[in-house]
């Protein structure tokens, strides 16, 4: 199939290269030509495992890049849109990237075609995107519109592509439902898993993918609530963590339990500083606002929204009860990325602790595998000094804050750690450590819903219990997310 992907973002980037990794011919739009130069000259924008890969794979032969968007669709029988559709002022995602690519594909539309919508976009989309196609000047009978919504993470996202949970073909009329089949054949049929050279997956046992067809509105509302069921997932954690630490019991083997009852399953149920990403912080605000222009208050999602930001507040109240007062401290920190695996800081809540650390007079000495160039370009006025790895970043500090859940991370020489540190004390919003690991480097741990880990040299000088007046958060402090701090 000749396909055409519009938009050379995270989700497009990868999508066009995973279409040619099962076959098809593609072309990568995108309207930077900077970014389009760099990727003819096989740079890769993105640190994505396997992209490097699968770019170098088949950049030349079956994956092209283009600034135009009517020489792709000239060239193809399937189009993806996957453009960004970035939050509003109000709330709801902004769809003028969209529209705008919707308008290019209408004049250059001259044989019958399917035009995808790959990015996240609210329920109707399709609707307004078949609407727009035929305001400027597309014949009905040339085109079809479709939903594909993606499901990929950023840092796993090519074996999310090829190795998926589901497919879903959100389709109204059968020559769409056929095209997209046949896309996504060699994954729903298994013929992919048996070619020589596949990308590797680690996970589960996989024969092949399921496809779930349904019509484009449940397609779009699958997306939406999906991403919005897996934050409020985190938030659920997140809110039974803070239990858990109060009566001094250990959220990890409460997680445990829980996720044992295979109706909820062991995934997504990470207590931590909670959520972010360019995913699910827009995304539950959008769907929010979808909701609300149905005429309905899904009041659940601003309770997912306050838990998340509370969950920021809370550390810091934390990070307060272990060192008393933050002016003139100097803090090392891991993790700049709004999660491991990934170059990403958008909505990170490392990046919000830090900020709010900042402010309040602490110096702060960062690592991150990954993050650190973008947050330098990203936050240049953000007075964080950076550090060459993890020990580096702890010589000479008053503690070590883990804030972003790389590997690296959860396997420190902690006795290294303990040397290098001014004063014992971990404070980890990831739960990268079992309390005993630290205890017996030395260390004083504090991690999120569990009872504080202190050594036994130490017992009686420290409470090693989280019960500190501080970390009850009363509602009159709580505010609407986003929060400044
Ligand atoms: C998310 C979804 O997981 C994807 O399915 C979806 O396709 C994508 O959004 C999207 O809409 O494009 P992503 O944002 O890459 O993917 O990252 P996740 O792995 O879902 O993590 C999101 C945030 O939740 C991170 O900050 C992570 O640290 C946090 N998290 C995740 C937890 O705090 N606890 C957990 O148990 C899991």
């Amino acid at each position: 199939m000749r396909i055409a992907v519009i938009g050379s973002g995270y989700v497009g980037l990868v999508s066009a290269a995973c279409f040619a990794e099962i076959g098809h011919d593609v072309i990568s739009v995108d309207n930077d030509a900077n970014k389009i130069s760099a990727l003819e000259r096989g740079e890769v924008p993105i640190h994505e495992r396997f992209l490097a890969e699968l770019l170098q794979r088949h950049h030349g032969f079956r994956l092209r890049f283009s600034t135009s968007v009517a020489h792709a669709v000239k060239a193809s029988d399937a189009i993806f849109i996957t453009v960004g559709t970035p939050q509003s002022a109000t709330g709801e995602a902004d769809l003028s990237f969209v529209e705008a690519v919707a308008q290019e594909i209408a004049s250059a539309i001259c044989t019958r075609k399917v035009v995808i919508e790959k990015s996240t976009v609210p329920v109707r989309t399709c609707e307004f995107l078949r609407k727009s196609l035929l305001f400027n000047g597309a014949k009905s009978e040339l085109f079809s519109v479709a939903s594909n919504p993606e499901f990929l993470r950023e840092g796993t996202a090519v074996t999310d592509f090829l190795y998926p949970d589901r497919i879903v073909i959100g389709a109204d009329d059968e020559f769409s439902t056929s095209m997209l089949r046949q896309i996504y054949a060699p994954l729903a049929s298994g013929s992919y898993y048996s070619c020589a050279d596949t990308i590797p997956f680690s996970g589960r046992a996989f024969t092949k993918a399921r496809a779930i067809i349904t019509n484009a509105k449940s397609a779009e509302l699958i997306k939406h609530a999906s991403n919005a069921f897996l934050a409020m997932k985190i938030s659920f954690i997140n809110a039974v963590a803070n239990i858990s630490e109060s009566v001094g019991a250990d959220i990890t083997e409460v997680c445990e339990g829980i996720g044992a009852d295979s109706r909820i399953g062991p995934r997504f149920l990470n207590a931590g500083i909670g959520y972010g990403g360019s995913c699910f912080p827009k995304d539950v605000q959008a769907f929010q606002a979808v909701a609300n222009q149905c005429g309905y208050d899904f009041a659940l999602l601003t309770e997912v929204m306050r838990i998340n930001t509370d969950q920021q507040k809370r550390f810091l109240a934390k990070i307060r009860s272990a060192l008393w007062t933050l002016r003139g401290k100097k803090l090392a920190v891991l993790g700049l990325a709004f999660k491991g695996d990934t170059d990403d800081i958008r909505e990170s809540p490392a990046i919000a602790v830090i900020q709010a650390l900042l402010k309040e007079g602490a110096h702060v000495r960062a690592y991150d595998p990954a993050a650190i160039a973008r947050t330098r370009h990203m936050h240049p006025q953000t007075a964080i000094e950076y550090a060459d790895d993890a020990y580096d970043a702890a010589t000479g500090c008053d503690a070590l804050l883990i804030l972003t859940e790389w590997n690296e991370f959860a396997k420190l020489d902690l006795g290294r750690i303990r040397s290098l540190l001014k004063y014992p004390v971990v404070i980890d919003g990831r739960n990268l450590y079992e309390n005993n690991q630290m205890t017996e480097a030395g260390l004083i741990y504090y991690s999120i819903g569990r009872s504080v880990g202190v050594p036994a040299k130490m017992l009686p000088i420290v409470n090693n219990t989280n019960l500190d007046p501080q970390l009850h958060i009363p509602d009159s402090t709580r505010e609407a997310a986003p929060v400044s701090y």
